[in-house]
């Protein structure tokens, strides 16, 4: 979300209501909390939908107006994620928008970029927890719970 108001997008972020002020203090333009509302039930359309929590089937994406957006599963659970990959190119044809998965290929360029933006203050980290190295498997157990909000860190 932070990366793409650096790059000057308008950002509607969804989360639940615990973490609404968490990120529009992080500069979300608008937020939708998924306790309340569905997001692929509303009137917004987008131009690029990124799809972290990958929770909603493919035929729910809410770019449906063929204004040729893209959306991106980033995560979900591994047959989820497959199905951009395999059905991706018969839903662009059918529906006129982009689908694809995205897997991040770590490099030291981008790294360094990042380093740049956190270091000027234009994105800022979020750490939920902070746990010392014999408290991994209480990290993990968190992190599998699946309501981290932002990172956890380990001190070593
Ligand atoms: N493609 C790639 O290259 C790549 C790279 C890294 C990670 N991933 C994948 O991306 C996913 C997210 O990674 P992560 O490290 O951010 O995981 P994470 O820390 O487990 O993400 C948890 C966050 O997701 C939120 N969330 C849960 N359900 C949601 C929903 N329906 N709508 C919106 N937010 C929801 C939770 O908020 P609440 O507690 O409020 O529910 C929590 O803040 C995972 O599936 C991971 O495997 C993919």
């Amino acid at each position: 979300m932070q990366l793409a108001k650096a790059f000057g997008a308008e950002v509607t972020a969804v989360c639940s209501g615990r973490n609404v002020e968490l990120i529009r203090s992080l500069g979300a333009d608008h937020v939708v909390d998924y306790t309340r509302e569905d997001v692929t039930l509303g009137e917004s359309r987008f131009d690029l939908i990124m799809d972290i929590a990958g929770t909603h089937p493919l035929r729910q994406l809410p770019a449906r107006d063929d204004r040729g957006a893209t959306y991106v599963m980033v995560g979900s659970v591994v047959d989820r994620f497959l199905r951009p990959i395999l059905y991706g190119k018969v839903l662009t044809l059918v529906t006129r928008e982009r689908v694809t998965s995205f897997v991040a290929k770590r490099n030291a360029e981008d790294l360094a970029d990042l380093a740049e933006r956190i270091d000027a203050g234009q994105i800022v980290p979020v750490i939920d927890r902070t746990y010392p190295m014999a408290e991994v498997p209480d990290a993990v157990r968190y992190l599998e719970a699946g309501h981290v909000a932002g990172k956890l860190v380990l001190t070593v």
